[in-house]
């Protein structure tokens, strides 16, 4: 969506805060041995009990609240009974609604004695994402993400993952424009606007280009023994710098 009034900025202000305090109580609960349904479930609490409903439920019908993805999972996997490990690398992905306004957050935390690499691809896709901030802005064009996220990408030994990008949103969780950047082959002549609320989500991997499918209908993954990370933020453009929503 593209904000018409105050009322707009004030709503998405108060679900991006849930949504970030969300992601935040499930980061503080993460613990060894916890299914990731358990951890779906401290989730759906704080949402529901801020009056919020789960996205992922809401608009495709995915069977959870919120999206865990550990180590190879790179997005959208199932919560369910596999448990968290010493040295997992997890993906919590949050995404709600309130009075018909949407955001849309996400972070990837080690837990416990994670690799090196893994720490290092972290502490890389938060820089990814914060590079963003100085690119995403009226005038700028989408293309100029897609070079940031490579820079940092190679700089760090890293890959990004190109079939995964933000979106817009406000109204409904996917909205126009799609693939945010598009790192598909052809030219994206496509401007940031002014107002234009959106999420910018770099996915980066320790080597592969494409997150494929497992047959569960949701869970994308790359080849086992590859580490992946993400991070989300729901942004407003402005004509400086946007107007972080899910801080
Ligand atoms: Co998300
Ligand atoms: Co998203």
């Amino acid at each position: 969506m593209t904000i018409q009034t105050k009322e707009d900025v004030s709503q998405l202000r108060k679900i991006g805060e849930i949504v970030a305090l969300t992601r935040q109580a499930m980061i503080n609960a993460l613990a060894v041995g916890m299914s990731t349904q358990e951890l779906d479930q401290i989730g759906r609490d704080v949402l529901t009990r801020h009056g919020a409903r789960p996205a992922p439920e809401l608009c495709y019908g995915f069977p959870g609240a919120t999206c865990i993805s550990i180590n190879e999972q790179v997005a959208h996997a199932i919560p369910g009974p596999r448990k968290i490990r010493n040295g997992d690398l997890v993906n919590i992905d949050v995404s709600a609604e309130l009075d018909g306004y949407f955001a849309d957050t996400g972070a990837s935390v080690p837990v416990g004695n994670t690799p090196a690499v893994a720490k290092r691809l972290c502490t890389a896709t938060r820089a990814a994402l914060h590079a963003c901030l100085h690119v995403a802005r009226a005038g700028n064009k989408m293309a100029e993400l897609q070079r940031v996220l490579q820079q940092t990408a190679q700089h760090n030994r890293f890959s990004v993952i190109q079939n995964l990008a933000g979106h817009g949103i406000g109204r409904h969780l996917h909205e126009s424009p799609s693939h945010v950047p598009d790192h598909g082959k052809g030219k994206d002549r496509r401007r940031f606007q002014r107002g234009m609320v959106l999420t910018i989500e770099p996915f980066l991997s320790t080597g592969p280009t494409y997150a494929k499918d497992t047959g569960d209908g949701w869970t994308l993954v790359t080849a086992p023994g590859y580490w992946n990370a993400q991070f989300e933020h729901t942004w407003i453009i402005t004509d400086g710098e946007p107007i972080v929503l899910t801080l």
